[in-house]
């Protein structure tokens, strides 16, 4: 019988035959991120109210300020998931290297790592607009019974087992795939439960929406600049319109349910743009794969990128399915 108003642990428990992976340990482990997403969003909320805004001091292996926010959001999840031993190892965006997790019990038997963003959007965190976190989780290639590699990270998109972000919006919400479709959550902040609101999600095929920082467009490569040219244009259709959010969950999400094309191309001087291949980027891809939308980093699906590093960038194009295509017409890349 189909329960209305099925929760998430719910949904997780009668899914979880249908995981190709399947086992316990992808079901603890997407409950483990449904808590650590509580824990976060209730910082979030008060964040006004508490020392939690403004930045550390600190940059990031990426170069970039960290906010406290970035850093409270990367220990929730890190904490959350390791003192559960639900995974053997995580890697992050405001981290250096990878984490092994491991105590003499488990002795490296967990088989899921975990790639995180914990905290999407940080520019926009001290002027209380949409924030979100973004998550990518593959099953290790390394020997179970043995420490982790940076092997086990470096996975092609492809191998994703699961990928979701959260949206800490005008309401919460916790969207994820686990390679059969994607289903969307929101939370019930009253009694802290995450109820399915948004079952199998599709991004519809046309969109008029198209999101890019067009600060930048002085520095991209003439194809990005010809696409932007006929989005504004009304030759034949109606111009689209521009939204960008600064954050990528944001925008993604709202493009993935009205319909819209997210752009974030390289530039004179960052030729490979600014979004992180394994912690936006790839989980990103196939959650618009698993909705029905299309990726690229403008020659092909970044999903095939065989990653080199674990902070590697690549500029990176998502959106509604013809919007891609009409995209890659102005990139010269085959359809
Ligand atoms: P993060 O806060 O995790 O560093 O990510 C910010 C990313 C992404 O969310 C957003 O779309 C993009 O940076 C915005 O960059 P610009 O300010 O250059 O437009
Ligand atoms: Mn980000
Ligand atoms: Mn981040």
């Amino acid at each position: 019988m189909k329960i209305k108003h099925q929760t998430l642990g719910e949904f997780i428990i009668e899914k979880q035959d249908s995981f190709s992976y399947s086992s316990g340990e992808l079901t603890k482990l997407l409950n483990g991120i449904g808590l650590a997403t509580k824990i976060v969003n209730h910082e979030v909320n008060k964040a006004g109210l508490v020392d939690l805004i403004g930045e550390v001091g600190e940059i990031n292996v990426q170069g970039e300020s960290q906010q406290k926010l970035d850093l409270m959001a990367n220990k929730t999840f890190i904490d959350t998931l390791s003192k559960r031993e639900i995974v053997c190892g995580i890697a992050s965006e405001e981290e250096e290297s990878f984490i092994t997790i491991n105590s003499q019990d488990k002795n490296h038997q967990n088989k899921y790592v975990l790639l995180i963003d914990p905290l999407d959007g940080s520019s926009n965190i001290d002027v209380n607009v949409s924030v979100g976190t973004i998550f990518s989780i593959y099953k290790r290639v390394t020997p179970v019974g043995t420490p982790v590699t940076q092997e086990d990270f470096l996975q092609k998109g492809r191998n994703q087992i699961s990928a979701g972000y959260i949206i800490y919006g005008s309401s919460t919400m916790l969207v994820f795939t686990t390679g059969n479709g994607v289903n969307g959550f929101t939370l019930n902040p009253a009694l802290g439960t995450f109820y399915l609101s948004h079952p199998d999600m599709k991004q519809p095929e046309d969109g008029s929406i198209y999101s890019i920082n067009e600060g930048n467009c002085a520095s991209f490569e003439p194809g990005i600049n010809e696409y932007l040219n006929y989005c504004k244009s009304t030759d034949g259709k109606s111009a689209y319109k521009s939204r960008y959010v600064g954050s990528l969950v944001a925008d993604f999400h709202r493009n993935l349910l009205k319909g819209g094309i997210y752009m974030y191309p390289g530039t004179k001087t960052d030729t490979n743009g600014k979004l992180r291949l394994l912690y936006e980027c790839n989980p990103i891809a196939l959650l618009a794969e698993q909705a029905g939308g299309g990726e690229t980093d403008g020659t092909g699906s970044v999903l095939d990128i065989e990653p080199t590093s674990l902070h590697q960038r690549v500029p990176f194009f998502t959106g509604s399915k013809n919007m891609i295509n009409e995209l890659k017409g102005f990139l010269n890349q085959e359809l």
